[in-house]
């Protein structure tokens, strides 16, 4: 692969170290809706967060990432931000987050935050002022604001399609009272576009990381970090680039922004949203002046099929060696379908811009074995490693939450068709919730048996699992920082080795149909499931020393 232009002049950042430590963390997704609640009104915060401190320290992870907490009227699960220097009432305040960060410090977890830079909330007092300030106004100049086509306007200005379904537009009122300009919104009308040609905008944002970090955090997870920048001439899109998203701009304001990190002495990390496919323009995003990291998305979309996973594994740590960058391994997060069911059903692949179609069977059983699995394969690939909240404890999709009950606008705008996300957002079952405790999206009665309380108990779990195997790969300088080699293994199994120092731990998973036979080894250190008998049976991993 061609090393991405700028690679050769960009200056080396003090956070390029090989051994920082976000090149091998385990980075555990909070999202703090559904996380833990404190207050008992149904709905997770930050006392939540604070209280299971403990509970992700004994987990063994490095880091949390905490989706928005901020300001919001949830028009988007939090993703609509009307203020980005506080907290969300419903969530508890700014000091409550500022002891939340000294205190998971304290527990040795680092705090990335959630930041939103390609839209905010139609409640956002620059939106709102753009409204009554009228066509022209540098008020509007923030966001996308054009006027309609058509006789009257009446038409949106472009055939832009918004990604939660229906017209990328919504038409305003204005202060006379009849119809006037459109908004770009590429996610709900409640969304607004920021227009990131405007300087204002940059000096904003730039503002904001520099709020969050004089507060301690240790990083930004950029929500759709390659859309910002639009081609400012708006033009229709039939095929081929899209408009809207990975435009060369966008690179100079994360170059920008990796100077403002590089300016706190306590190593804070960029990790991005990027979906470009495209493995050439998705290096450029890690680039050394620009993000840390980004999110492996074509990884948690492969098939659990062996020589898929080989394939994206491969293409995976050769589009990050040119740029010297770390990979990332994630199975889920909150806009996706939990693994277990993905992995439990007859197609296991995974579009994240498909449809959560209703009636797909799956078998859970079978399912939560491969996510053990994939665990054990995740947490053994070099780069840093994302949990989402509930792997641990093998939580399913919740697929039947009544209609009235939903929130998410993907189910709304697109009529029902598509399910959208509530059911991967559903609290977690801790097991100590009062009798009569009600959570804002009902946990299903099966989890019962998968709560916190009862896998605690049980150190053959889910839960016993991934503490062990998080606590081996952080004991284990191999697995952290070792060499990465495939190894020669039978159809359908995985196996490679990561070697340190002389020391190697050696992880083989079985995708085939038949019991694999182990290779000479003196110790298991872990498996996902019986590997008694030298045989490592379908659908199951091992460490071996
Ligand atoms: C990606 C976030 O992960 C998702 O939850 C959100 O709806 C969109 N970006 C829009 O902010």
């Amino acid at each position: 692969m061609a090393t991405p232009e700028a690679f050769t002049t960009a200056t080396a950042s003090r956070s390029a170290s090989p051994s920082a430590w976000w090149r091998s963390a385990a980075i555990y997704q909070i999202y703090p809706r559904s996380f833990a609640d404190g207050d008992g009104d149904g709905i997770g915060d930050l006392a939540g967060i604070r209280a299971r401190l403990p509970y992700l320290r004994r987990l063994g992870v490095d880091a949390v990432w905490i989706s928005p907490w901020y300001p919001s009227p949830m028009a988007d699960g939090g993703y609509d931000i009307a203020d980005y220097r506080d907290i969300d009432p419903v969530f508890g305040t700014l000091a409550e987050a500022e002891a939340l960060v000294s205190e998971a410090h304290d527990a040795g977890i680092r705090v990335i935050v959630d930041i939103v830079p390609n839209h905010c909330s139609d409640q956002h007092p620059w939106f709102r002022a753009a409204l009554e300030a009228g066509p022209g106004s540098p008020e509007r100049a923030r966001f996308w604001f054009r006027p309609g086509r058509g006789e009257h306007g009446e038409l949106p200005p472009n055939n832009w399609q918004s990604v939660f379904g229906g017209a990328g537009w919504r038409r305003v009122t204005e202060a006379d009272g009849a119809p006037g300009e459109w908004y770009l919104h590429r996610f709900a009308p409640e969304q607004p576009d920021f227009n990131w040609e405007n300087p204002e905008v940059h000096a904003e944002f730039e503002s904001i990381l520099r709020f969050w970090l004089d507060r301690g955090v240790d990083g930004f997870r950029i929500d759709v970090a390659d859309n910002l920048v639009k081609d400012p001439a708006l033009p229709d899109h039939e095929s081929g680039p899209t408009p809207w998203a990975d435009q060369d701009g966008v690179h100079e304001i994360y170059r920008a922004w990796h100077k403002v990190l590089d300016a706190y002495d306590h190593d804070p990390v960029f990790v991005g949203e990027v979906w470009t496919s495209d493995p050439e323009r998705f290096a450029r995003y890690l680039r050394p002046d620009e993000l840390h990291t980004a999110f492996n998305f074509p990884f948690l979309q492969s098939p659990w099929d062996a020589t898929a996973l080989r394939t994206v594994i491969d293409s995976t740590l050769a589009e990050h060696a040119p740029v010297g960058a770390t990979a990332t391994w994630v199975l889920s997060n909150h806009d996706t379908t939990r693994h277990v069911t993905r992995y439990g059903r007859a197609d296991t692949s995974y579009a994240l811009d498909g449809r959560r179609v209703h009636g797909v069977t799956a078998d859970l059983g079978l399912g939560r074995r491969r996510a053990a699995a994939a665990a054990l394969l995740t947490m053994a690939l070099p780069g840093c490693v994302y949990v989402y909240q509930g792997d641990e404890l093998g939580l399913d999709e919740v697929e039947d939450i009544a209609p009235e009950l939903r929130q998410d606008p993907t189910f709304f705008q697109t009529g029902g068709e598509d399910l959208g996300r509530d059911g991967c957002r559903v609290p977690l079952p801790w097991g100590d919730e009062a009798p009569d405790a009600r959570s804002w999206l009902p946990r299903p009665a099966a989890w019962d048996a998968l709560s916190v309380r009862e896998q605690s108990a049980d150190p053959d779990s889910m839960l016993g699992f991934y503490r062990r195997a998080l606590a081996l790969r952080s004991a284990r300088t191999a697995l952290r920082e070792g060499e990465f080699a495939w190894l020669s293994a039978p159809a359908g199994v995985l196996s490679f080795a990561r070697t340190a120092a002389g020391s190697s731990v050696r992880c083989l998973v079985n995708l085939s149909g038949t019991p694999l036979v182990l290779p000479d080894h003196t110790e298991v250190l872990i498996a996902s499931g019986p590997a008694e008998n030298g045989t490592l049976p379908p659908d199951t991993a091992v460490w071996l020393r």
